[in-house]
């Protein structure tokens, strides 16, 4: 090891300071060296690994091998790969949801990035909150980084149909809940919606932010949609453990990757896909960390100006599965090419215009990816909405919801929290009908559930057993990006701090219409106002711990649902 690259490279990067530089750098070689490493291999720059294995988040489980495959091409590429372990957000296994712990992982990542000697880093993400947590992490951390995403699980069968997770779990539940399916087969059911490693197999929140990463230069072109089980997900690991060694002492650090330029491609991207409505809050969080704002009434006007194109469920048929096979990320981005900033930089150092000229002639499946001239749906499957109801914006995803419910006035029928709805939606007393609208309150990030995946409220069973399908609710809670339905989500400013979706008393009316991009709550202003001075406000906060600091910094949706102080000051 020379004097030079023993100070500024590898296990000689960013010495513990004891006031003795010399002695640092001896000490920590003889703690490597207690590991099994040569004098040779610490010579080396390192590749951190952010490895986020754990026996709670099933999306994950094959990262033991894709690890082996990632350290292989650090390897070759004649770096020295060192994997450390991070926070793992498994979706389903988190209380009281997934969402409030993403500020926690990012905090993680990008200090362990910016505390351990590493000279780049390799990001190994996949479930719903790790790739925004791991992006929004290695922005702020600006070291040289590279993300590799886990790929989507492979399809199950059921008597004879395929089943994906977790589309398929929503539709079989709301079937079962309408009295078309037994217990028995729900429960047989159960065990074939989620068969492999992976993340959900459908364009839901993992999947969209996978395609999202690629569509920001974060991870190998072609990478986003191979099945995680495929052999092709290994070759993408070896080949982005060579990359990041490639990356190392380079200027594209992520907070240059993602600037204004590659965050309009990523949102034209989600709207082409159709894709999930957490993204939006996601996107804006990682853009914001680069010091990009991304802002409701640009969606809406990137939205008027970008076709659907993907056919994948919940907006459409398909699985992951066939997108990739179908041509994926590459594919789709070259039918959006005359839309997209082509001169943005990529994680390997070839412009996207670069990297799509080099793949002109691939096949494509247009039963799953449909050409820009012949399209799913002439413009963007999200929309934002405005008005006195929900003055910060409000999202609707148009492509998986009901147009014959886009422009409707109806009743409020309004549940004042999660249990509220717990307790009474199935109530046979429920005064509901049809036309309707349910209304969730304190739900959203400032509530103590923390904006959970629960706007998608179930149709009260007495409507679902007559066969009604789909009905306006509202609310400041999250769905999750495989469900469907005439959805208003994340209305802010939310209910717990003091936003006007906490005014709404069932028996108001309220009017939704897509065309207008409005959602008012039809009560006179006089009236808003008495509601909002007898209203009490809930001063009950955490006293201590990660809730206290989650309490005290929570940003908006509109905002990205950041940490204050995350953000660059
Ligand atoms: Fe991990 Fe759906 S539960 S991606």
């Amino acid at each position: 090891m020379t004097e030079r690259t023993a100070g500024t490279v590898g296990f000689g990067h960013g010495l513990t300071n004891y006031g003795d530089r010399d002695f640092s750098l001896y000490l920590r070689r003889s703690f490597a060296q207690s590991m099994g490493y040569s004098r040779a291999m610490l010579g080396k720059p390192v590749v951190g690994i952010a490895y986020t294995g754990s026996g709670f988040n099933n999306c994950h489980r094959h990262f033991p091998e894709l690890l082996e495959a990632v350290k292989r091409g650090v390897l070759s590429a004649g770096a020295l790969p060192v994997e450390f372990p991070t926070i793992s957000l498994g979706e389903v296994f988190l209380s009281p949801t997934s969402l409030k712990y993403r500020n926690l992982m990012s905090i993680d990542t990008e200090e362990m990035i910016r505390a351990q000697p590493m000279d780049a880093v390799v990001l190994m993400g996949g479930c719903d909150k790790t790739v925004p947590a791991q992006l929004m992490g290695a922005i702020s951390a600006e070291r040289p980084a590279i993300m590799l995403v886990a790929g989507p699980m492979m399809t199950g069968r059921h008597r004879g149909e395929r089943l994906g997770a977790c589309t398929d779990c929503r539709r079989f539940w709301a079937r079962y809940r309408a009295g078309e399916v037994d217990l028995d087969e729900i429960s047989e059911v159960e065990g074939r919606l989620a068969v492999t490693a992976g993340t959900c197999a459908v364009m839901g929140t993992a999947s969209t932010m996978a395609c999202l990463a690629e569509a920001l230069g974060m991870i190998l072109p072609g990478t986003a949609a191979i099945p995680a089980v495929h052999a092709d997900r290994l070759r993408a690991a070896e080949a982005t453990g060579a990359a990041a060694a490639r990356l190392i002492g380079s200027a594209r650090t992520p907070n240059t990757i993602v600037n204004a330029r590659s965050v309009e491609n990523a949102l034209r991207v989600l709207l082409a896909l159709g894709g999930s409505t957490n993204a939006v809050i996601h996107l804006t969080a990682i853009a914001a960390r680069a010091g990009v704002k991304v802002s409701l009434d640009q969606l809406n006007e990137l939205s008027d100006a970008t076709p659907v194109l993907v056919n994948l469920k919940p907006v459409g048929n398909g699985y992951m599965e066939d997108f990739f096979a179908a041509g994926g990320m590459g594919a789709l981005l070259r039918e959006l090419k005359p839309l997209l900033h082509l001169d943005c930089m990529t994680v390997t150092g070839e412009t996207l215009g670069e990297r799509l000229s080099s793949a002109a002639d691939s096949y494509v499946d247009r039963t799953i990816i449909a050409a820009r001239e012949q399209p799913l749906e002439p413009q963007g499957g999200l929309v934002a909405l405005f008005g006195n109801l929900a003055p910060k914006g409000a999202i609707l995803k148009r492509s998986a919801a009901d147009a014959k419910l886009f422009e409707h006035q109806g009743k409020a029928v309004v549940f004042s929290s999660l249990a509220d709805l717990a307790a009474r939606i199935d109530d046979p007393a429920l005064e509901v009908a049809p036309q309707d609208i349910l209304v969730l309150q304190n739900a959203g990030p400032n509530a103590p559930e923390a904006m959970p995946e629960a706007g998608y409220l179930p149709i009260p069973k007495k409507l679902a057993q007559s066969g009604v399908k789909d009905m306006i609710r509202v609310s400041d809670a999250r769905m999750s990006g495989t469900a469907f339905g005439t959805i208003v989500l994340h209305v802010t400013p939310d209910a717990a701090s003091g936003g006007p979706l906490g005014l709404v008393r069932t028996g108001d009316r309220i009017r939704l219409s897509v065309k207008a991009r409005r959602i008012e709550l039809l009560v006179e202003e006089a009236e808003l106002k008495a509601r909002a001075a007898a209203a009490k406000p809930n001063l009950a906060k955490p006293a201590r711990g990660y809730a206290k600091l989650y309490a005290q910094e929570i940003l908006g949706a509109d905002e990205g649902c950041d940490f204050a102080f995350l953000r660059p000051q």
